[in-house]
């Protein structure tokens, strides 16, 4: 069984293409919904929180632990692994490498959490893959939770987004990475506003590519999906259809359930 977990509903957008790849796994998707935005914590809340959501995966019998989160993997992957040294983990991160190996222009930009922007482990990705293609980091504080509100097609958000992506896209950065699951629901918001000057770059498969490479033989199950979150569960459900999942409905064999970590 593979356990899945993010703040709210992004590390969706990582379920579906897991889903996609390894149709017969179990699945455990679980939100942090009581907690959300991950974005705007301090790493120590973060780091906390990925270790008593990992044990409960773990305990629930997870075999492969997916943080399906741009923040926590940032924060507390490196944590998450020295306390489960005998769980494999994949962490989502940036696609900085995929977008610098693109670029024509050799500018790309990176859209993330305040915490994902500031934090060491994006620095050290950027100087690790980008080479000589700049990359500019912008904080987009509020993303996340506006996407969790499902306002994926409000004018405001969209005008919003504009003014964000504006300087990035005059600047020629023709690479933009969604460096948090949750704006991979954005992507028909923002796709027009970046159309014809620059691409959106987003990992959930090849985050599900490296499931496949860790889980790939033992991942046989019944395709069976379980929704767990710590707040609002029927919240959770409830947003599959809205964010064209309606698919992974039938593999619900219960409904989501609460859970308190
Ligand atoms: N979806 C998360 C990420 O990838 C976190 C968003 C949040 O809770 O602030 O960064």
């Amino acid at each position: 069984m593979i356990g899945i977990f993010d703040s709210g509903i992004g590390g969706l957008s990582v379920l579906a293409a897991i889903a996609r790849a390894l149709p017969q796994a179990d699945l455990i998707y679980l939100a942090d919904t009581a907690h959300l935005p991950y974005g705007d914590k301090d790493d120590a809340f973060i780091r906390q929180r990925v270790l008593d959501i990992g044990r409960h995966l773990v305990d629930l019998g997870c075999t492969l632990v997916v943080v399906a989160c741009n923040t926590a993997t940032a924060a507390a992957v490196a944590t998450f692994r020295d306390a489960f040294p005998d769980t494999p983990v994949v962490g989502v991160e940036p696609g900085v490498k995929p977008a610098a190996a693109a670029s024509q222009s050799g500018r790309i930009a990176v859209l993330a959490t305040a915490s994902t922007a500031r934090s060491e482990r994006l620095a050290r990705l950027i100087h690790r893959h980008a080479g000589k293609v700049r990359v500019d980091v912008e904080a987009c504080p509020g993303w996340a939770t506006r996407v969790e509100a499902l306002h994926l097609d409000d004018p405001g958000f969209a005008a919003e987004a504009r003014r964000h992506l504006a300087p990035l896209l005059a600047s020629g950065a023709d690479r933009i990475v969604l460096g948090c699951t949750h704006y991979a629901f954005l992507i028909p918001m923002l796709e027009p506003i970046v159309a014809g000057r620059a691409q959106l770059v987003d990992v959930a498969d090849a985050v599900a590519r490296q499931c496949v490479r860790l889980a790939g033989a033992t991942a046989t199950g019944d395709g069976r999906l379980t929704l767990l979150a710590t707040a609002h569960p029927e919240r959770l459900q409830a947003a599959l259809p809205k964010l064209g999942l309606h698919w992974l409905t039938p593999r619900l064999l219960v409904p989501a359930r609460l859970t308190r970590i």
